[in-house]
């Protein structure tokens, strides 16, 4: 295991450093234990999990942020834990509740305290909460047992650069159907985008952006993000869709944008072939933070947004404004900010 002192802060990447503790709960006969924190990092289940075979699971990601005065703080934790509740529900596995999922999370950070990142390395320490089906099962139907766990990994920026534009292209495929799991947390979404982000990298792009799977048509999300753009007249636009994932930096970005930076907000279709309608661009997610997107490929053609090279000057200030609250340099809104 690598010492936290060993670690070069300032150019972290998104991979798997494996930390020192993590939570483990298990649920048996209908009820979940007390659960502990444990140094084994391994997960031993039965070949017959239904997590192995059906995909009956479900995960979340939040971040820990070292402030100034070099205290740790969770941004929006309880959002993880209900959307996690949901993920529960569509895949018909039993709930975490919502106060034992945040204590979960304190006490993981906690025991890994160390592998917070230092106050202004842009480091974060990234949890990854998890719920799998597992026990004996061959057939079809929900597990007969489950198990939680949260660890966490020290990690910098998602996409290369950080707040410097990246490209995207448009995928011919669907990571969801429409009346399927995309609002969910689930691996199968992940796994459906596998192949169809392996072609964008191969071609260049950072990732790909998926349409709405019935037409085609409209803007949904990049494969790990959500969308936004800004349009002429200062308006936040957003997609509503039903098979897009509720990504918390999006709906926190919703209120900084109205609260903070008094632009408009609108949630509502984007259609592809109307891109000039935005002077800039971006990706949102706990990995993501704000990713300015430079430009858009679709049908061979690149469309730029403000600049492929520098960051337009809305998307910057929506990136500082939620950097700052999440490291605890801009008061948040009631509720946002759980202490370690
Ligand atoms: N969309 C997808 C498909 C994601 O995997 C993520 C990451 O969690 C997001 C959007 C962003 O969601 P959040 O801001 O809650 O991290
Ligand atoms: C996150 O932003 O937390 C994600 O889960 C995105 C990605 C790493 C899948």
């Amino acid at each position: 295991m690598i010492d936290p002192k060993d670690i070069d802060w300032n150019n972290l990447d998104f991979s798997y450093i494996k930390t020192p503790y993590r939570f483990i709960s298990r649920w048996k006969d209908g009820k979940w234990d007390q659960g502990e924190l444990t140094e084994d990092n391994m997960l031993v289940m039965s070949e017959a999990s239904t997590a192995l075979h059906y995909g009956q699971q479900c995960f979340e990601g939040l971040k820990a942020y070292r402030r100034k005065d070099g205290k740790v703080q969770l941004f929006r934790p309880d959002e993880n834990a209900k959307r996690m509740i949901k993920s529960c529900n569509k895949l018909l596995m039993p709930e975490f509740p919502i106060e034992r999922f945040i204590d979960a999370c304190k006490q993981v950070v906690k025991a890994n305290e160390e592998y917070v990142g230092p106050y202004g390395s842009g480091a974060t320490l990234y949890l990854r909460p998890l719920m799998i089906g597992v026990g004996d099962n061959i057939g079809v139907k929900p597990a007969p047992e489950y198990i939680f766990t949260v660890f966490c990994t020290p990690v910098g920026p998602y996409f290369k650069g950080g707040v410097t534009p990246v490209n995207f292209m448009i995928s011919e495929y669907d990571r969801a159907a429409p009346h399927g799991t995309g609002a969910n947390k689930v691996g199968g979404n992940y796994a459906a985008s596998l192949a169809p982000h392996e072609e964008a990298s191969k071609l260049g792009y950072a990732d790909c952006i998926y349409l709405d799977p019935e037409t085609h048509t409209k803007i949904e999300e990049v494969g790990s993000a959500n969308f936004f753009g800004i349009t002429e007249d200062k308006t936040f636009v957003t997609p509503n869709s039903p098979s897009i994932l509720r990504s918390i930096t999006r709906i926190s970005l919703v209120e900084i944008a109205k609260k903070y930076l008094d632009l408009k907000v609108e949630e509502r279709d984007v259609y592809v072939d109307k891109l000039d309608e935005f002077i800039e661009a971006g990706a949102c997610g706990t990995a993501a933070v704000i990713t300015p997107i430079g430009g858009i490929c679709y049908k061979g053609q690149l469309h730029v947004f403000h600049s492929e090279t520098e960051v337009g000057p809305i998307v910057k200030k929506l990136f500082d404004t939620l950097s700052g609250i999440q490291f605890g340099d801009i008061d948040a809104p009631e509720g946002w900010i759980f202490e370690v």
